[in-house]
């Protein structure tokens, strides 16, 4: 897979060595891009530039921007226009989650994975596709997960919030597909990642038994099909959602 050339920038790869975030901003540098990496958390953000300039000798560089606060996102957009010269790739990554029972859930806990998840993804992807529109290309990767598709226990606010991600996402390839920009979803199973580290191990187990290729999803198991959505070679497929889940939810 070639990106030589190409301009990309990961939301939300500010988890350090584990998160899907890193795993994809690598996966594209593998790949000949330059790199931009935003997060929440500077010294992750950081470190996952310096692991990127070293292991491949290309310039990545680290931001901080929080997703749910437009003046933020829009200097973000601005300093990296500044520090790569424009953009041909985004990839949303950042999501955050707070589970409860739907009778249990506060509105705060609504609200807020609803910002990050959601409204971030549309505050980004707005700036991205008018940087995108005047090169007549680009490549919009957004994070969402199966959860999104079949809805789940306990996370009623999370699979909303991906779904929704999943509407944006088909809304968007509609609306930019005559620019030359495609936009498609990622929709990850459950990859050994922080966010998954929390399970309870007898719930871990009986979904690794579901799991038909038998094992969790490693966050590489991610990047590649994240790397290819970006190439040359993907630019017939748009508003899509690709499951990556082991075949869990077929
Ligand atoms: N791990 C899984 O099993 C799994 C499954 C399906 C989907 N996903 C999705 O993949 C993505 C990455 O998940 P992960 O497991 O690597 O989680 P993670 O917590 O490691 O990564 C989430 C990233 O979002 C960033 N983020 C959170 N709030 C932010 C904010 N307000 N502003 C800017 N950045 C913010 C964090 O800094 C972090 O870099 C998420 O969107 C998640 O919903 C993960």
């Amino acid at each position: 897979m070639d990106l030589s050339g190409k301009r990309a920038l990961v939301i939300g790869a500010g988890r350090g060595g584990r998160g899907l975030g890193r795993a994809i901003a690598m996966g594209l540098a593998r790949a000949g891009a330059v790199v931009a990496i935003s997060g929440a958390n500077e010294k992750n953000a950081a470190e996952a530039a310096t692991a990127i300039r070293e292991t491949f000798g290309l310039e990545a560089f680290p931001f901080i921007a929080d997703v749910t606060i437009s003046e933020e996102v829009t200097r973000l957009f601005e300093a990296i226009v500044d520090a790569i010269g424009g953009l041909d790739i985004m990839v949303y990554n950042a999501g955050i989650t707070r589970d409860d029972l739907l009778i249990r859930m506060s509105e705060e806990a609504w609200d807020a994975v609803l910002d990050v998840n959601l409204k971030g993804a549309f505050l980004c992807s707005r700036l991205a596709a008018k940087l995108m529109i005047r090169q007549r290309s680009g490549r919009i990767v957004h994070i969402t997960s199966v959860m999104g598709i079949v809805g789940n226990k306990g996370q009623a606010n999370y699979a909303a919030s991906k779904g929704g991600l999943i509407s944006l996402t088909k809304s968007m390839a509609k609306e930019l597909g005559s620019r030359g920009i495609t936009v498609n979803a990622i929709a990850p199973g459950f990859v050994e990642t922080a966010m998954t580290d929390g399970l309870p191990e007898e719930y871990r187990q009986d979904i690794q038994k579901m799991i038909p290729i038998g094992r969790l999803g490693r966050p590489e198991d991610i990047a590649g099909p994240v790397t290819f959505l970006c190439t040359d070679e993907a630019g017939y497929i748009t508003g899509q959602v690709i499951s990556v889940d082991g075949g869990l939810f077929t």
